[in-house]
């Protein structure tokens, strides 16, 4: 009985919300579309279609389309039952686990029950990339853009971190700061974070401890940073904010915003997609696949490698980046490298639009000796399931694959060992106890010091 209450609970609930979806290009917010989304209880159903006018500007090249693998320009609807598959563009403008953490606690409420209709609506226009959406539909093509105007600033940040301590603890928050934090709820990830205005008008990230680390990641963060951009591994600015308590934050600038250089109140949004949305995972996918062929052909390396070949604006820049990018999260043990931790950004030139890797972001080393997320390399003979072993030989075994010479790979491996080989110099500068490095080298891996490489067979892989 009480379950059949519930079942008619949710059947009151069910609802389906239109929404407009709004897209920057240069100064302009267009309507690209509408998404029309049921989302009651355990059902999720989306379905988005293109406008007219905005096919028609997109035959002119005046607007792109906001997949151009998953949703090419085309005036029929496209349906999906997960947030991950086809319609991912959308959703990459959504918050992950922290922004749904802060509009639970400012509704009451536990952050599962919140509705994906409720979460993009509620939206501050914070969200990665050129995405935003409204209820309504926009009167017109060409609404002002104004995005920086709510957000608080660097002096702030002090108040801002207790505040995300007594929403962590599930404490009552003073409603003025937890504006503040509301503010920019949409942005992604599920770490502790806001988004902040400089004196020049510039947006960064800023991410915050949590109390249950045992290091900082901030510092850690910053210092595999550094030693990416040591290798040209481009990586956006970066800096430290030491907090008053003593801890740090980590200010990370956002690349997917600049200030119009014109009208500098005014912020231009660049469109951007995350490599889950490239990807565009089935929505039946089952965890337990993760090691098998079928997993690796989705969540790998050599699947991002081949998506830069598929919409890649500069393919010989990026592929052996994203390769030094691997071995970089192999060296420093950065075994969170889920598909959403690598993103794309828009690149329009006289030949069309197309898509650079974006700066990189969230490296940081972790503990314990996990896999890791995505597949490194076929895995080594004799080792069954081992496509997600972050070893450097796993990970030259499967270069050749990604069209990377084993010579031009190994002078790569060659190149990050070295900056990774310095790292405890990074970690000073970062300001890391000594304490703290000890535990954090206590995790990365043992080929970082190592430089007895194997060698490389010049046969290719069967
Ligand atoms: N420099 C940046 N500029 C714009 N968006 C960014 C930047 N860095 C990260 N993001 C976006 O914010 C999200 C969360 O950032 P991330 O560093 O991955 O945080 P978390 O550690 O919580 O996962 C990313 O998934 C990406 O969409
Ligand atoms: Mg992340």
């Amino acid at each position: 009985m009480a379950n059949q209450n519930s079942k008619l609970r949710r059947k009151e609930k069910d609802v389906e919300h239109r929404l407009y979806v709004l897209v920057q290009i240069g100064h302009h917010l267009v309507t690209a579309g509408t998404l029309e989304l049921n989302d009651s209880g355990a059902e999720f159903s989306a379905q988005f279609t293109y406008a007219p006018n905005y096919l028609d500007q997109a035959q002119q090249g005046k607007a792109f389309a906001l997949d151009p693998v998953n949703l090419p320009l085309r005036a029929t609807p496209f349906q999906s039952t997960s947030r991950f598959y086809r319609l991912g563009a959308l959703f990459d403008a959504a918050p992950d686990a922290w922004g749904r953490t802060v509009m639970a606690a400012d509704a009451g409420v536990s952050p599962t029950s919140l509705s994906e209709s409720q979460v993009l609506l509620k939206g501050k226009g914070s969200g990665v990339g050129a995405i935003l959406f409204s209820p309504v539909e926009p009167q017109s093509e060409t609404l002002a853009v104004d995005a920086t105007a709510h957000l608080p600033g660097i002096g702030d940040l002090d108040a801002i971190y207790e505040t995300i301590h007594a929403i962590e603890s599930g404490a009552q928050v003073d409603p003025e700061l937890r504006d503040m934090l509301m503010s920019s709820w949409d942005i992604g990830g599920a770490r502790p974070k806001v988004v902040v205005v400089d004196n020049q008008g510039q947006e960064w990230i800023v991410k915050f401890p949590r109390t249950i680390d045992t290091y900082s990641r901030q510092r850690v963060e910053w210092a595999n940073l550094k030693m990416a951009e040591a290798i040209d591994i481009r990586i956006p600015e970066i800096g430290l904010h030491e907090l008053n308590t003593g801890d740090c934050a980590l200010l990370v600038k956002r690349f997917d915003r600049t200030r119009d250089p014109e009208t500098p109140t005014k912020i231009l949004r660049n469109h951007y997609l995350s490599a889950v949305s490239l990807i565009s995972p089935p929505a039946n996918f089952d965890k337990r696949q993760l090691d098998s062929a079928f997993g690796a052909s989705i969540f790998s390396y050599a699947r991002i490698a081949s998506v830069i070949r598929q919409v890649g604006e500069n393919i010989t820049r990026d592929l052996p980046e994203l390769f030094a990018r691997m071995v970089l999260n192999i060296l420093v043990h950065n075994t969170d490298d889920h598909l959403k931790n690598t993103g794309f950004l828009l690149s329009a030139n006289s030949t069309g639009y197309r898509y650079r890797l974006s700066p990189l972001f969230d490296v940081v080393t972790q503990e314990g000796t996990t896999k890791h997320m995505l597949h490194i390399g076929p895995g080594l003979a004799g080792q069954p399931n081992a496509g997600r072993i972050g070893s450097l030989e796993n990970a030259l075994a499967g270069s050749r694959s990604w069209g990377i010479k084993p010579k031009a790979a190994r002078e790569i491996v060659d190149q990050v060992s070295a900056a990774v080989a310095n790292r405890v110099q990074f970690y000073k500068e970062a300001g890391m106890t000594q304490e703290e490095i000890d535990l954090v080298q206590r995790w990365v891996s043992a080929d970082a010091t190592s430089n007895d490489l194997p060698v490389v067979s010049s046969k290719p892989r069967g």
